[in-house]
């Protein structure tokens, strides 16, 4: 109870409205990749700073134990992800293995960058996102092929240079919330690993939280993770939802404050994003 009454005070509706401002909704570009907005640098209000997915670090990796803020956190970059980037720049797949958790994201209407593949079939819905996922980056690695490029961002300069075309090819981003269960689905497991395995270059990116630390058995899907951000309570603050920054397993000397983020706003945002796109 002490932790809730501090911390509902810093609210990210209000700090994500005010560092992206109405003027700047869909405004960004993943060009060079997608802006990563985890809180307040070092608690200071007065730095909302980004961490990215780009070619050097494709994927993000969130751990913390039971209670102390991953899903607040990626529903807080989430809410970020879906005012900054439109449905051009960004489509967004949302796996959570208790389902629970993204349900608000399923509810009619919804913002257009969340693909919905048949959802109310649970089961059958995360293999096919994850298999349109696959077969996204396949066509893209055979375009990339002929045309003679490795990866996204020289597909995109080439491109650019070459018609003067300013939206670059589409990002997609996979969110798996509680992904320890897939460990128990050898198919999913082995799917997963590919498409992070050959998603990288063709600008499909995964975001991946969990409350364990049985990494053993997830060696092969661990090692795609560049980027870790692990939760935890402040050591003497006493709030919840403070992120330290992990580079390639190395602890950057940062840490972030995530806002409390509110579902009742997330649900608001979704609406709004709905008829947004119905005006477009
Ligand atoms: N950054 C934050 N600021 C304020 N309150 C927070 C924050 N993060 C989490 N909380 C509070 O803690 C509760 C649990 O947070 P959350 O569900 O995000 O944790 P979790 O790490 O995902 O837990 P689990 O492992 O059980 O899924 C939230 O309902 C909220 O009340
Ligand atoms: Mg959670």
């Amino acid at each position: 109870m002490k932790y809730e009454m501090a911390e509902k005070v810093l609210n990210y509706a209000e700090s994500v409205e005010a560092h992206i401002p109405e003027s700047k909704v869909w405004d960004s570009s993943t060009q060079d990749g997608i802006q990563i907005h985890p809180g307040f640098l070092d608690g200071d209000l007065k730095n909302f700073f980004p961490e990215f997915l780009n070619d050097n670090t494709p994927n993000l990796l969130v751990r913390g134990l039971p209670g102390y803020g991953k899903t607040n956190l990626v529903n807080a970059i989430i809410t970020s992800i879906l005012r900054m980037y439109s449905k051009e720049e960004i489509e967004l797949y949302l796996v959570d293995f208790k389902q629970v958790d993204f349900d608000l994201y399923f509810q009619k209407p919804t913002a257009p960058q969340i693909k919905v593949i048949d959802y109310d079939n649970y089961g059958a819905y995360i293999e096919k996102s994850i298999d349109s996922l696959l077969e996204l980056s396949k066509e893209r690695i055979s375009l990339f092929t002929k045309l003679g490029v490795t990866k996204i961002s020289e597909y995109n300069e080439r491109l650019g240079r070459a018609t003067g075309e300013s939206s670059p090819m589409k990002r997609s981003l996979l969110i798996l919330n509680e992904y320890t269960a897939m460990l128990e689905n050898p198919v999913i497991l082995r799917k997963i690993n590919q498409l992070l395995k050959i998603g990288r270059a063709c600008g499909v990116h995964a975001i991946a939280a969990t409350q364990s630390n049985r990494t053993r058995e997830a060696l092969e899907f661990i090692s795609q993770f560049g980027l870790t951000f692990v939760v935890s309570a402040h050591p003497s603050k006493n709030q919840k939802g403070w992120v330290d920054v992990y580079y390639g397993g190395r602890r950057a000397s940062k840490s972030y404050k995530t806002p409390f983020c509110d579902e009742n706003y997330i649900r608001e945002s979704l609406r709004k994003y709905a008829s947004l796109a119905l005006e477009e």
